[in-house]
C-alpha cells in the first residue's frame, strides 16, 4: 500500500512524507488537526486509480478531513474495500513525473520507466503520447550509480530546476528496489512542489516474496492479513504455493512448469463446456504426504466457486502410488468435507502402482483419466454439469 511503500522511500533517504495511516474518521479528524492547514484524505487499496474512483481527497479542515474520510472508508475500489485512509499535508504539485524501476522479465534485466507526462495513468501516456514516455534498461550487474542516474534523467527530460533532485532520487529509489527486493518500485506522481521541490507524493512497491522469508524477516510486517484473500492466507499458512484465480476447476500439480501446462490444457477444455476455467494454481512440489495433499484438497474445496477438482501429477521423484496414497489418506482426512469430484491423471514413475491403489480404492468420487488432455476434458465437464 501507498504507506507503505512510503515507508521505504523515507527508509532509504526518497524524498516523501509518509503521513498518518487511519481506520476511523474520527482519527481522520485528529490527525488533520495535529497537521494543521489543508490535508489531503487517500484511500489505502492495493490497486491503482484510486484518484479517478473518488478515493483521493482535497481537506480544507478537519472537518472536511472527517467527512471525506467517512466517505471513502468502506468504499469499493476495483473491488477492494477500503479499511484504511492516509491522511496527509496537502501539497499541491507544480508538475507531476511518473518513475519507476521494475523487472523486466523477457529482457532478463532491470527496466527503468520515466515521463515528465506523469500523475494520470502511464498506460494512457503510452498511448497518446509514446514518445514522452522513455524506457532505459538497466543491467542488474551495473546497477544506478550517479551516471547512470544522470542518464535516465536526462533521457527523461526532467527540467533544469530539479534535474539534481532527480538525480539524487533516482539512485535512492534504485536502492530502495535492490536492497528491499522488489519487483517494482513506481512512483507517480513523482511532483515538483512549490520552490521546485521534488517529492514522491506517491508510491507502489512490490516486494519479491521469494527474498522475505530469508532475508527480509521484516517484510511480514507489511501484510495485512484482513487485506488478503482468505483462501490464499489460509494456504500461506499452510506453506502452499497456491494463487486463487476465477473459475471451476480446481487444480493440483506437482512442479510449477506442469502446474502451469494445466491451467492451459483446463482453459482450452472449458471453451466446449460453457467456458469454465481453472480455478487456481496450486504446486504441491514433490514428495506428495498425505498432509500435502489434504492441506492442497482442504484450500481448494474451501472455494466456494470450485465445482470439479483436477489432480495432474508427473511421477519423477515422487512416485505415483505415492501419490496416490496421498490422495488416499486426504479422502480419509477429508471425510465429509471432501465434497467434489476429483479427476486424477497420474503418470510417470511408478504409474501401473499408483492407478491400482486408487482403482482399488473405488472412491465416488474419484475418476481416473490417463491422458492430461482427456482428464482436463473430464474435469471441465464435471465442473460445468
Ligand atoms: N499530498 C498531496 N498534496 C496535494 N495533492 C496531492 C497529494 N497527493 C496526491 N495529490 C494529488 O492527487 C492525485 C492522485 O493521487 P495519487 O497519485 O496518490 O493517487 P492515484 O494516482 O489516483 O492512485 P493510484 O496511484 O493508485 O492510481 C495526484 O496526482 C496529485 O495531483
Ligand atoms: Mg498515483
Amino acid at each position: 500500500m501507498e504507506y507503505q511503500a512510503k515507508e521505504l522511500f523515507a527508509k532509504h533517504d526518497v524524498a516523501t512524507t509518509v503521513g498518518t495511516v487511519v481506520t476511523t474518521a474520527d482519527e481522520a479528524r485528529a490527525a488533520a488537526e495535529q497537521y494543521g492547514g489543508v490535508t489531503v484524505v487517500k484511500a489505502q487499496v492495493k490497486a491503482g486509480g484510486r484518484g479517478k474512483a473518488g478515493g483521493v481527497k482535497i481537506a480544507k479542515t478537519p472537518d472536511e478531513a472527517h467527512e471525506h474520510a467517512s466517505n471513502i472508508l468502506g468504499m469499493e475500489i476495483k473491488g477492494l474495500t477500503v479499511n484504511r485512509v492516509l491522511i496527509t499535508p496537502a501539497t499541491p504539485p507544480e508538475e507531476e513525473y511518473y518513475f519507476s524501476f521494475l523487472l523486466d522479465r523477457s529482457n532478463r534485466s532491470y527496466l527503468c520507466i520515466a515521463s515528465v507526462e506523469g500523475g494520470v495513468e502511464i498506460e494512457e501516456v503510452a498511448k497518446t503520447n509514446p514518445d514522452a514516455v522513455k524506457k532505459i534498461a538497466i543491467d542488474p550487474g551495473q546497477g544506478v550509480d550517479e551516471a547512470k542516474a544522470r542518464e535516465i534523467a536526462t533521457e527523461a527530460a526532467f527540467p533544469e530546476a530539479v534535474f539534481e533532485q532527480a538525480v539524487e532520487m533516482i539512485q535512492a529509489l534504485y536502492t530502495v528496489f535492490t536492497e528491499e527486493d522488489a519487483t517494482l518500485v513506481e512512483v507517480n506522481p513523482l511532483a515538483r512542489l512549490e520552490g521546485d521541490k521534488l517529492e514522491a507524493l506517491d508510491g507502489k512497491v512490490s516486494l519479491d516474496e521469494n527474498a522475505s522469508e530469508v532475508r527480509h524477516p521484516h517484510h511480514e510486517e507489511f501484510s495485512i492479513r484482513e487485506e488478503e484473500d482468505p483462501l490464499e492466507s489460509k494456504a500461506k499458512d499452510k506453506g502452499l504455493n497456491y494463487v486463487k484465480l476465477d473459475g471451476q476447476v480446481g487444480i493440483i500439480g506437482n512442479g510449477a512448469g506442469l502446474v502451469m501446462s494445466t491451467l492451459d490444457v483446463v482453459a482450452y477444455a472449458g471453451e466446449a463446456h460453457g467456458g469454465v476455467k481453472p480455478a487456481n494454481f496450486l504446486d504441491i512440489g514433490g514428495g506428495a504426504s498425505a498432509q500435502v495433499m489434504a492441506d492442497g484438497l482442504d484450500v481448494i474445496l474451501g472455494d466456494p466457486q470450485v465445482k470439479s477438482v483436477f489432480v495432474n501429477v508427473f511421477g519423477g521423484i515422487t512416485s505415483c502410488d505415492a501419490v496416490a496414497n496421498g490422495i488416499k489418506g486426504a479422502l480419509e482426512l477429508l471425510g465429509d468435507d471432501a465434497t467434489k469430484p476429483l479427476v486424477v491423471r497420474l503418470d510417470g514413475n511408478n504409474v501401473e502402482e499408483g492407478r491400482a491403489i486408487l482403482d482399488e480404492l473405488n472412491h465416488p468420487l474419484v475418476t481416473q483419466v490417463d491422458t492430461m488432455d482427456g482428464a482436463a476434458d473430464k474435469a471441465a465437464e464435471l465442473a460445468n454439469a
